[in-house]
């Protein structure tokens, strides 16, 4: 929790950064800027398109902990995604059991039990009885790094029993290779370190035991020692790393629909994805797969940390997804409201979240915080409440209730309620109504639609309420990634520049997917297991993101003509002095646009140019990543001027001022 003391601090900080602001301001301008959300673009992450298990979390084994199951997927089961070998002619049994388990919460393990161990295998030299994983459709191993191996393991017969652990090609070479043996009668982790002596892209996991004699095994993984910033059970480097090039403001995460689950069975409890990782509880993902919550709240945050993003939880209303009843066709019981007897229990954990994130790690749940290895807070601020939910009287009294409590014990966080699935409708009335009576101070928008709506709507905001509850525009995508999408997006967004006193935060959905297993097509950055690919979706969002500023100016540039094709914004960053011009044409002519700097005092001539531009139906995929990026060159800049802008793109001009910071 926050101290007086710290809060004292932060009020003089803000004050001086705000005197610093406008003496910049008044150095540099004659115009009277309009103040922007510090947190206007981030990003927002689901657990939908395998994005987490098989995606970002570097894990390479799949189903470790043989808890996949019917209900995940149909006709999947403990073993799913391992195969039983029986090299060099061995026999034995292998079986799935759950008496005496690592925890309860990880209740599947798998036995092994060699009767016979026979000749060296023709091809491998290997013989013995054990199972083979080959990851998400093969893994991917760099000769030169390094792969950590772990598993539990337990002794069940008289006599210890080895195994050989090996990484190997589809065709049986052995690429690294360990052998331990197991002599624990209780579980115990065992590990190795393996360096590939040559790269594959499809390789897998064989773990042999090579004797007579019966063995327990769970948690089988095999983890990449880079990750990004080298962190244990950490990310995917190349998928985080673009990520953090977009510089988000902050990161919403664990979903959208994922959230709320299949029936209040399935909402995300954030509890059961702490501590260590054999003993969180895993369970089916809404989107039709397989959640390890490897990728847990912990791991969640410290993302957050590591790329100067705000955390931005989104825990459940208490109720479930009213679209797993057939609206996303992914089954399920629709929107379902947990027992009124349940709830004191679900606000305790709201409430424990906020502690188990900011409080000290001498509280109760700040010591599981610190015990984890991050004794210093996590400076939580914000915290979703639901996610689009059907605004019901069951959802209404639910919210209130946690509403009311977070308030009350927590001033100091914001709650961002909900308001439906759409731009407008029943819920998206109900879900305001409700944010005026309650005094919320954001609600999450969120909506889908043609990049024509985009085009037409850039002055949505501008007839919001000021000084009121502010938006949250927490997903929000035009349907495709053409370059066509991307820019009507990138028009739309110099209007969230323009209202930034009205929406306090926008994030564009969904941010990840993998190629070939998406339940959601338009996505932000797409990958398979070798690469990853900005579409030009993303490029729109990291250009935005990266030229945030945090003042409005109005009148600096007019569009040639009333066309709904060209949209504008100029905004300062006052931390650098610099004036950032953003120029859209979403048309399929040449626009122009005419700019009038005179009121800066302080530009400079010298400016930085990056243009996005491409022809309205290219895309950028996997397999043609380089169709659409963008261009930087320099560019001289007078105080007034013209600027062409070509059909169907973004122009962001950076201006140096004399008032330059770094
Ligand atoms: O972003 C994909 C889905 O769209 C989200 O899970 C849900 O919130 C929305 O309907």
């Amino acid at each position: 929790m926050i101290s007086p003391k710290r809060l004292r601090m932060r009020k003089v900080l803000l004050t001086v950064i705000t005197l610093f602001i406008v003496t910049v301001l008044s150095a540099q301008t004659n115009l009277k800027g309009k103040k922007i959300s510090p947190d206007l673009f981030g990003v927002f992450f689901e657990d939908i398109n395998y994005s987490a298990d098989g995606g970002l979390y570097a894990e390479l084994v799949q189903n470790r902990s043989f808890e996949y199951s019917p209900t995940d997927h149909a006709g999947w089961n403990p073993f799913s995604f391992w195969d039983y070998i029986t090299p060099g002619f061995s026999y034995g049994k292998i079986s799935v059991e759950t008496s005496s388990p690592i925890n309860s919460n990880n209740p599947h393990y798998i036995v092994l039990d060699v009767e016979n161990v026979g000749h060296e295998d023709k091809y491998t030299g290997q013989s013995g009885v054990g199972l083979q994983n080959a990851g998400y459709e093969g893994m991917v191993v760099r000769e030169g790094d390094k792969y950590n191996f772990s598993f539990f393991g337990r002794q069940l017969s008289g006599n210890p029993v080895s195994i050989s652990a090996s990484i190997q090609t589809p065709g049986g070479k052995i690429l690294a290779e360990d052998t331990i043996s197991i002599s624990s009668q209780g579980w115990e982790k065992y590990s190795a370190t393996f360096l590939p002596t040559e790269s594959n892209d499809s390789a897998r996991l064989v773990v042999i035991a090579t004797n007579s004699g019966r063995i327990a095994l769970d948690m089988i993984s095999l983890f990449p020692e880079k990750t990004f910033k080298n962190r244990p059970n950490g990310l995917r480097q190349d998928i985080a790393l673009m990520i953090a090039d977009v510089k988000p403001k902050f990161m919403r995460f664990p979903g959208g629909c994922l959230v709320h689950g299949d029936g209040i069975g399935n909402i995300y409890r954030w509890k059961n994805t702490i501590g260590p990782v054999e003993e969180r509880k895993e369970q089916k993902n809404l989107w039709g797969y397989h959640q390890t919550a490897g990728l847990g709240f912990y791991e969640y945050f410290l993302f957050c940390e590591d790329i100067g993003a705000k955390p931005l939880p989104v825990l459940p209303a208490a109720v479930s997804c009213q679209n797993s009843g057939g609206t996303w066709r992914i089954g399920g019981t629709g929107q379902r409201s947990l027992p009124i007897d349940e709830m004191d229990e679900y606000i305790q954990d709201v409430l424990d979240l906020i502690e188990w994130a900011n409080g000290p790690a001498t509280s109760k749940w700040g010591a599981i915080r610190a015990a984890a290895g991050h004794p210093e807070p996590f400076n939580l601020e914000y915290i979703g409440i639901g996610n689009e939910d059907r605004i019901t009287p069951g959802f209404e009294e639910r919210f209130r209730m946690i509403f009311n409590a977070v308030k009350t014990s927590h001033p100091e966080i914001t709650v961002i309620g909900t308001v439906g699935p759409f731009h407008s409708g029943d819920d998206f009335d109900k879900g305001w109504k409700l944010a005026d009576e309650l005094k919320l101070q954001m609600v999450d928008e969120h909506y889908y639609c043609q990049p024509d709506w985009f085009l037409t709507n850039g002055h949505r905001y501008d007839s919001y309420k000021r000084n009121s509850t502010r938006v949250y525009l927490g997903e929000y995508a035009s349907w495709g990634n053409k370059t066509r999408n991307a820019i009507a997006e990138a028009a739309f967004m110099t209007s969230l520049e323009r209202n930034a006193d009205v929406v306090s935060m926008a994030s564009y959905a969904p941010l990840l997917a993998k190629a070939g297993f998406t339940q959601w097509k338009t996505d932000m950055i797409f990958f398979n297991n070798i690469k990853a690919c900005a579409t030009i979706n993303y490029y729109v969002q990291k250009l935005f993101s990266t030229n945030q500023g945090d003042y409005y100016f109005d009148r600096v540039i007019s569009a040639g003509t009333n066309d709904t094709t060209l949209a504008s914004s100029c905004v300062m960053d006052s931390k650098t002095g610099d004036i950032i011009l953003k120029m859209v044409n979403a048309g399929a002519n040449a626009g122009i646009f005419k700019v009038n700097l005179a009121g800066f005092k302080t530009i400079l001539h010298d400016a930085e140019k990056t243009m996005l531009e491409g022809d309205a139906d290219a895309e950028d995929s996997l397999s043609d990543p380089l169709n659409v990026v963008p261009v930087s060159s320099s560019f001289y800049v007078n105080p007034k001027f013209e600027y062409t802008a070509p059909a169907m793109s973004l122009t962001v001009i950076r201006i140096k001022t004399k008032n330059r910071v770094n």
